[in-house]
């Protein structure tokens, strides 16, 4: 049986793979596909997913949602490790942007129609379901498990000294999905960065040929240099990849139940996740976290997914 899944992304490079892996997936079925803020702009983010989509053509469209500007979000420079676009600045055209229903909007839609059915998978700050959440509290009833790439435990932070990315960008809607009385798990950085790539991932991809093969090798040159010169490191980090293989093949993962919330205010610690890891915890757990997973196998696991988007196009 089929798994039926929102993803909702911020269209970065390292979402464009993630979805590179779902959009040809067999166990899933991928009910819509939602753009947020974040790396990039939420109009830069619409365009992204609608050049995406377009270009890998998997053989169901799924509907698309396109984001709205988010509200309080902070000046973030992200466009040195993913270029101006958010894709390797590779100037993908959309060539008539679609009229597109709103991301939250979409979001309970999807969700109303296939209650108790539904995984909705974030590999952006969480604007679009804390919105759907507000819109209609009902659907928090309703969503089967929501997968958030996104905070850290003992890892530190990418954006911030402190704060991981999906959560500095809207501490806000982090926190009200992270207190939403939902099923969820989250993927943070800790376990992420784990995940390495050297630059011979260029040569497992799949060839130019195909479609996937042809945008992937357009698109990773660009984080390879940026990762390189702007954070010294040979390797790669593909986050998202590793949010969407924690929902596809969650055995190579170890996962603890928390106690967590979202710093919403702090001057130096905007969207860092704090968790009740006390021996006499006071908060309930409210999630399961990823704490470790099979480094190896997961990289070969995001490797061979690739390779089945290559063969699909
Ligand atoms: O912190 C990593 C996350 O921030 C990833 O989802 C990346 O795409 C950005 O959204
Ligand atoms: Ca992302």
């Amino acid at each position: 049986m089929t798994r039926k899944v929102i993803i909702d992304c911020d269209m970065g490079t390292d979402d464009a793979v993630a979805l590179c892996m779902a959009l040809f997936d067999e166990r899933l079925d991928i009910l819509a596909l939602t753009a947020t803020e974040g790396c990039v702009t939420a109009d830069q983010a619409t365009r992204n997913l609608q050049a995406i989509v377009g270009m890998l053509d998997p053989d169901r469209h799924p509907r698309l949602g396109a984001a709205t500007s988010t509200e309080n979000a902070p000046a973030v420079n992200t466009t040195y490790l993913y270029g101006e676009d958010g894709l390797g600045n590779t100037g993908f055209e959309v060539s008539e942007l679609q009229h597109m229903m709103p991301a939250d909007k979409l979001i309970v839609d999807c969700i109303r129609a296939n209650p108790g059915d539904v995984t909705v998978v974030c590999l952006g700050p969480y604007t679009n379901l804390a919105r759907a959440f507000r819109r209609d509290p009902y659907v928090t009833e309703q969503v089967d498990r929501i997968v958030m790439m996104g905070g850290s435990i003992r890892a530190g932070g990418n954006i911030t000294q402190a704060a991981e990315f999906n959560c500095y960008f809207d501490p806000q809607s982090a926190q009200e999905v992270f207190c939403s009385r939902t099923t969820k798990t989250l993927v943070p950085l800790d376990v992420t960065r784990e995940v390495k790539f050297g630059l011979d991932l260029i040569d497992k991809l799949p060839e130019r040929y195909c479609r996937a093969g042809e945008f992937l090798r357009q698109i990773l040159p660009y984080a390879f240099r940026a990762y390189r010169q702007k954070l010294g490191q040979e390797d790669i980090n593909l986050n998202d990849a590793v949010g969407i293989l924690a929902m596809l093949e969650p055995e190579l993962f170890e996962f603890e139940p928390m106690a967590g919330q979202v710093e919403t205010e702090g001057q130096l610690t905007r969207g860092v996740t704090v968790f009740d890891r006390r021996m006499a915890p006071e908060w309930r757990n409210n999630m399961e976290v990823a704490t470790s997973l099979k480094h190896e196998q997961a990289e070969a696991a995001i490797v061979k997914s690739l390779c089945l988007a290559g063969n699909a196009t």
